[in-house]
């Protein structure tokens, strides 16, 4: 169960972002309701919510889930993988040292973006990806291990981020579409399979037993409410156009 979520509110840079989405710049305006609502939402799931302030230095800042891993057992600051993210761990740092005074770190040349990592249980999933290497992922097991859990390395081939798509609703349940319906490192899972015309849907997120749904996906919102899960739609269309999905809104703990 989660009790907490640190967020950061969009800077009007970010029309300046990453993507490889082609849906167009994101409409600021419309971008900070949305994540108002979003933060009303992870309130809806009786979480207590930590807004940070926008920063202008960097257009992706709000996609505060990259720069860390935070677990039942230990808090981690990643290395984010791409050059003009990587400053945004600073203030991520700050903020969660009120909370975890004994936070971790992975260190260059290993990188990590927490979109990459995946929390199943005990154990943690890792995306080698564009933004997450090898030495990155060794050194998150080796931290995880210290603290009691595991972790193992997954190869992506076509996503950004491993929870682009696969990501774990608790209850033995996987959503997931394209090359993760059949790695066998998933075989144990009950995986359900997103649709390919609504793969962005696979970022939908867990929080204390509801699940927020991005707005537009009806046959995934179906999938949710048939395996007993109360869904909280939320729009985030304007992040989308930047890549990012529900999970890369808010770090959860
Ligand atoms: N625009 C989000 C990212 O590329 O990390």
């Amino acid at each position: 169960m989660f009790t907490n979520a640190i967020v950061r509110k969009p800077c009007k840079n970010m029309v300046n972002g990453i993507t490889s989405a082609k849906l167009g710049q994101p409409d600021y305006q419309n971008a900070l309701k949305q994540h108002a609502n979003y933060v009303e939402a992870l309130k809806k799931c009786g979480i207590k919510v930590t807004v940070l302030d926008a920063d202008e230095n960097y257009p992706d800042s709000v996609f505060v889930e990259d720069t860390a891993l935070i677990t039942p057992k230990c808090a981690i600051i990643t290395n984010p993988g791409t050059e003009s993210r990587n400053g945004e761990k600073g203030a991520i740092e700050i903020a969660l040292k009120n909370f975890f005074p004994d936070l971790q770190y992975i260190v260059s040349p290993g990188f990590v973006d927490g979109g990459d990592v995946m929390m199943a249980g005990d154990h943690f999933y890792i995306g080698l990806s564009k933004r997450t290497n090898k030495e990155g992922a060794n050194q998150l097991i080796t931290i995880l291990k210290r603290h009691g859990l595991t972790g193992s390395t997954v190869a992506l081939k076509s996503v950004l981020h491993l929870k682009t798509g696969i990501n774990f609703i608790e209850k033995d349940n996987m959503l997931a579409f394209g090359e993760f319906l059949t790695k066998q490192e998933f075989g144990k899972f009950n995986i359900h399979e997103v649709p390919r015309e609504e793969s962005y849907a696979a970022n939908s997120l867990w929080i204390n037993g509801k699940v927020l749904v991005p707005k537009g996906f009806p046959k995934t919102l179906n999938i949710i409410k048939r395996e007993g899960y109360e869904a909280i739609v939320v729009d985030v269309s304007e992040f989308r156009k930047l890549d990012g999905g529900l999970s890369c809104l808010s770090l959860r703990f």
